[in-house]
Formats: C-alpha cells, sequence, structure tokens
C-alpha cells in the first residue's frame, strides 16, 4: 500500500522528511506513518504547553487586575519623601484615580507632578497645624468627589538621645505634635469625610517596633508611637461598624532619609549597619512598605481591621 493513495499533496510529505520515492515501498511508508504520529503528538503536546501558558498569563493579569485601586482617591500625609512618596507612586500606578500628597517641604513640590501629572496633586499642610486637617480632607473631597484612603504617615524624630534622665519636654511637645496629635486630627476628619460620604474607606498610620518595644534611646519618639497604637486600636474599634478599617503598617528599619537621621549615619554606610544588625539579610526598602499599604487598601481585604503588619528585617536595636 502506498500513501500517495491519501492524495496529499507532494509538498506536505516532504514537510515530514519524505520523498515521493520513499513512499514507494511499503516499510517506508509505516515508517512515515510513525514519523507523522510522533510529529503530531509533539504537535499536541506544544498546543496544549501554550494554551497552559495562555491559561497562566490570563491568570497572572487577572490577579494584578484585582490588586488594582481602581477608582480610589487617597490622601498620603508626608508623602514628599521615603515611604510616603513611594506609597504615592504605587497607588498611582496601581490604577489610583487620584493621590493627594501633603507635606511641608514645599521645594519637594513636583514629586507629584513626577509621579502623575493628572492625577497626582501636592497641598502644602503642616500636621502641627489641627485646624489644616480638615481643609486638608475637605480640599480632596471637592477636588476628586471622596476619600477611599488616608495614610497618615509624616513623623519625625528628634535629636539628643532623649533618654529618660536628659528628658527635654519642648522637644518631646513638637515630637508629638507630629507623631502623634497628626494621626489624630487625621483620623478624625478622614472619617468623618468616609462616613459623610457612606465611602468604605481605609486609614492607615506608619508605625514602627517603637510603638511596642524601648529603644534604649529616644524615648519622646517611643512614646510617640505608643500613643499612635492606642489611638489605631480605638478608632478600628469606634469606625468598624461604618465599614472603614483602620490598620498600622509596621516599618522595620527601611532605608529613608529618616532612619539615617535616626542612627546618625550616611546613606552608603546605613545599608551596611542595617545588614549587620538584621536577621534576615537585606535591607527593606520604602517600596516594601508601599506594597503592603496598597495591598491592604485593596476590596479585596475588607475583614482586614485593626491589624498591626510589619514590614521589617528583625533589626536588633542595639541595647
Ligand atoms: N525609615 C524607617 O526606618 C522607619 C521605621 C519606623 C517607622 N518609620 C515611620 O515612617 C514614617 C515615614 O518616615 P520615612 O522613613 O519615610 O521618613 P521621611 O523623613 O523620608 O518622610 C517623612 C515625611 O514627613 C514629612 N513631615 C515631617 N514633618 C511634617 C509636618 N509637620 N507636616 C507635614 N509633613 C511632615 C517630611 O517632610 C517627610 O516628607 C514616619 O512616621 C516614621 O516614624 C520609619
Ligand atoms: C530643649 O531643647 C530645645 C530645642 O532643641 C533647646 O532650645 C532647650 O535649650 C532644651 N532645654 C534644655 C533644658 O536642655
Amino acid at each position: 500500500m502506498s500513501f500517495c493513495t491519501y492524495n496529499l499533496p507532494l509538498r506536505v510529505w516532504f514537510l515530514f522528511g519524505f520523498s515521493e520515492k520513499d513512499l514507494e515501498s511499503e516499510s517506508a511508508s509505516w515508517v512515515f506513518l510513525g514519523s507523522v504520529s510522533l510529529q503530531f503528538l509533539i504537535l499536541v503536546w506544544l498546543l496544549e504547553f501554550h494554551i497552559a501558558g495562555f491559561l497562566a498569563l490570563g491568570a497572572w493579569l487577572a490577579s494584578l487586575r484585582e490588586n488594582k485601586l481602581d477608582g480610589k482617591v487617597a490622601t498620603v500625609i508626608g508623602g514628599a519623601s521615603g515611604i510616603g512618596e513611594a506609597t504615592a507612586r504605587h497607588f498611582i500606578n496601581h490604577g489610583a484615580c487620584a493621590v493627594v500628597i501633603a507635606d511641608i517641604q514645599d521645594e519637594k513640590q513636583n514629586v507629584a507632578a513626577s509621579i502623575c501629572s493628572d492625577r497626582c496633586t501636592y497641598i502644602h499642610y503642616d500636621v502641627t497645624d489641627k485646624e489644616q486637617a480638615k481643609s486638608l480632607v475637605e480640599s480632596t473631597v471637592s477636588m476628586y468627589g471622596h476619600l477611599d484612603v488616608m495614610f497618615s504617615n509624616a513623623g519625625i524624630f528628634s535629636s539628643g538621645t532623649q533618654t529618660v534622665l536628659d528628658f527635654n519636654f519642648s522637644v518631646f511637645n513638637k515630637l508629638f505634635a507630629v507623631n502623634t496629635r497628626r494621626m489624630a486630627a487625621c483620623v478624625k476628619h478622614a472619617a468623618r469625610a468616609m462616613k459623610e460620604g457612606g465611602v468604605r474607606g481605609s486609614i492607615y498610620s506608619t508605625a514602627s517596633v517603637s510603638a511596642t518595644h524601648s529603644l534604649g534611646f529616644g524615648t519622646n519618639y517611643v512614646m510617640s508611637k505608643h500613643a499612635v497604637l492606642g489611638l489605631v486600636r480605638s478608632a478600628s474599634c469606634m469606625l468598624a461598624e461604618d465599614g472603614i478599617r483602620v490598620n498600622r503598617v509596621l516599618s522595620g528599619t527601611v532605608g529613608t532619609p529618616f532612619l539615617c537621621r535616626s542612627l546618625g549615619v550616611e546613606m552608603e554606610e546605613m545599608e551596611k549597619v542595617v545588614e549587620s544588625r538584621s536577621k534576615l539579610k537585606g535591607v527593606p526598602t520604602e517600596k516594601n512598605v508601599a506594597e503592603t499599604v496598597a495591598f491592604l487598601s485593596s476590596d479585596k481585604l475588607e475583614f482586614l481591621i485593626g491589624v498591626d503588619l510589619a514590614v521589617d528585617s528583625l533589626y536588633v536595636f542595639p541595647l
């Protein structure tokens, strides 16, 4: 029997590596049949492989979409640098419809345009002025219609060791105004706006290990962060029935100018210091914290409330 009886065009046989002459012998025809079947199986396998690949790609793209912050309006306090800036950028890159950066570093206000000229705005805002929290939230709502996320992140570390024995109360007052009172003012006005607008929003504070542990120095900083812990716990309980989630993102030692100032070292030296004192090798960056805030803000996590989510390399403070 010759497979030529199937009347396939000759060039198809050549495609499989057979000449017209080969096909005239019956044994060659069987080899040919085997070869065709094998190649057919390989083709099917490759196709399946591609289908699986396309399915995996589809699932991955879908998961990216799920994480998106589509339509969300966020305010990032202390967003001109460090963790705040990275978070504003991450929000815009993941579909937030608008981000307001509120900070005192007016010289860095073009950071908003560098993130996104039409969806990111800079507003001068000094957290130590209680009245400004109200007007900041009102401006955000009048510009963008509503407020979904309030990231209260501005923070300072005071100079001097500030041990209990050399405690300076004027430094203490300044630090509390920024690190603690600001959070209370932000939670109050953001929560009011969310409640009035019927928004199931999220409120965050950037916390630190200092909210639960002593550093061995910086008593005022440790006290300010402990106080924020009390506020977050109270607020998450009181605002839950309005669907507003209050959480803390606990930043470990993240390589920002803030950390350099706190450790009293330059940026290049900072990484070495952090690595040498961290259990988990490597230095977490502001991007790692930004991703965590964005993750928590997703509607997928509607029942994550009152948590302390740590982004940390298990830094061990020298005592
Ligand atoms: N970097 C770390 O290792 C680390 C660790 C734990 C907690 N944190 C916390 O993270 C937060 C952000 O710190 P960062 O590391 O990004 O530092 P950063 O200094 O880069 O950012 C802080 C921002 O807050 C702003 N700010 C300061 N005073 C303000 C005021 N009165 N009004 C408005 N804005 C003001 C600053 O201008 C700055 O843009 C702080 O609350 C800090 O306590 C940081
Ligand atoms: C406290 O700190 C302020 C500001 O740094 C300084 O002016 C003041 O002299 C300090 N007070 C004491 C008692 O050291």
